[in-house]
């Protein structure tokens, strides 16, 4: 079988789970690929860590950049803005194919990274950035692609809902919660992003850029949190018959001389036998709207090491077959920004 050479950025909650996996079903894969997977190096900063018997030390090196120049496929599980996004485009200008989860990135500054891959001819996938194991992205990108999705609507941020559900279930304290949302490795390193509700906006501005075909960044995304939400605000909630979540929301709305898109997070108060108040822990829910499907929804694991590999080798292995077959596979087709409404218009 031929061999593909992968590069991984990062080993930490996600890249320790996508090394394990590639591991234990080396041969599985091969076959499902038609091609052998070849680590070739594992980016991180910190040589001198312990990362379990799934990561080979000798595989550790601190030098990303000349490690991205030698492989056939990158997958980039670092985070944040800089220097994920130069080592990203490094290797797409080296002819690399590219699988990330990097919603940051991606809401910031996807524009730049769909338009490199276009340019060098290779593929850019993240299932993984949106929904942690929930096929998500695929069924937006590609399975709805001849309908017309109007409403995208649930929950996208596993760590919030993990703590709005012990402190609305067991009386966690906010801080008790998120501590252990931590642990369980459902939080961002920096979880500002996810209890103020940015890592939420993200994934909208993904889903909306994706279902609209439009260009939707994250500045453009209306953002709440959930740390002004109190252990009073959640009883007094229940007292009323409803569930305190963080929904996202992204649609399109009429407007004078055309369409628009709103999109928005803030925590939500919503009947309790409403199908998002059932979800628990860091699993997330998403329902769409579309034209002619009607309603769909997406339901599971929303976070966390191994759920979230799950998304990054799926990735892995459309990109890998498409590598061997010497082709790429979805171009991003997006339009001009279709206007936005602010929230007090709607
Ligand atoms: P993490 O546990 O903080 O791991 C990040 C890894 O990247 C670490 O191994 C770190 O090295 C390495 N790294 C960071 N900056 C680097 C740099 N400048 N140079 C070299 N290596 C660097 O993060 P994670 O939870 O695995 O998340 C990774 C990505 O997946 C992020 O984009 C995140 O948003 C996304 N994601 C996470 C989840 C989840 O549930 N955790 C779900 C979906 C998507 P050291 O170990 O040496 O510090
Ligand atoms: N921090 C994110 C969350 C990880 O809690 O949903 C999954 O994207």
């Amino acid at each position: 079988l031929p061999t593909l050479r992968v590069a991984v950025l990062g080993a930490g909650t996600v890249g320790t789970e996508v090394l394990r996996l590639i591991t234990k079903q080396g041969d599985d894969l091969a076959h499902r690929i038609g091609g052998r997977l070849e680590v070739i190096g594992v980016a991180v900063r910190d040589l001198a860590r312990d990362r379990g018997v799934h990561v080979d030390p000798a595989l550790l090196t601190e030098d990303a950049s000349a490690l991205v120049r030698q492989a056939d496929l990158v997958i980039e599980l670092m985070g944040g803005i800089e220097p994920a996004r130069s080592l990203i485009l490094e290797a797409m200008e080296h002819g690399a194919a590219v699988v990330t989860a990097n919603k940051a990135l991606l809401a910031q500054d996807g524009a730049t990274l769909y338009e490199a891959a276009d340019r060098h001819g290779v593929d850019l996938s993240f299932e993984a950035a949106v929904a942690g194991a929930i096929p998500l992205v695929r069924p937006v990108r590609e399975s709805l692609a001849g309908d017309r999705i109007d409403r995208m609507m649930g929950i996208v941020n596993g760590t919030t809902n993990y703590i709005l559900d012990a402190m609305a279930r067991t009386g966690a304290s906010f801080d008790d919660a998120l501590a252990t949302a931590q642990q369980l490795g459902y939080a961002e390193a920096d979880p500002t992003a996810d209890v103020e509700g940015h890592d939420a906006a993200a994934k909208a501005s993904i889903l909306a850029s994706l279902a609209f075909h439009s260009r939707v960044r994250l500045a453009d995304v209306h953002c709440e949190g959930i740390t002004s939400v109190s252990d009073q605000d959640i009883a007094a909630a229940e007292r009323m018959g409803r569930t305190i979540k963080l929904l996202s929301i992204v649609e399109r709305v009429p407007g004078e001389g055309g369409e628009r898109i709103s999109a928005r997070v803030y925590p939500a108060l919503i009947p309790s036998t409403h199908p998002l108040a059932s979800v628990s822990e860091a699993f997330n829910a998403v329902f769409i709207e579309a034209d002619a499907a009607g309603s769909l929804m997406f339901y599971g694991q929303g976070a966390g090491g191994a759920p979230t590999a799950s998304a990054v080798l799926g990735d892995v292995v459309t990109a890998a077959r498409q590598r061997l077959r010497g082709g790429v596979g979805l171009r991003e087709s997006h339009y001009a920004a279709l206007e936005l409404v602010p929230l007090e218009e709607l």
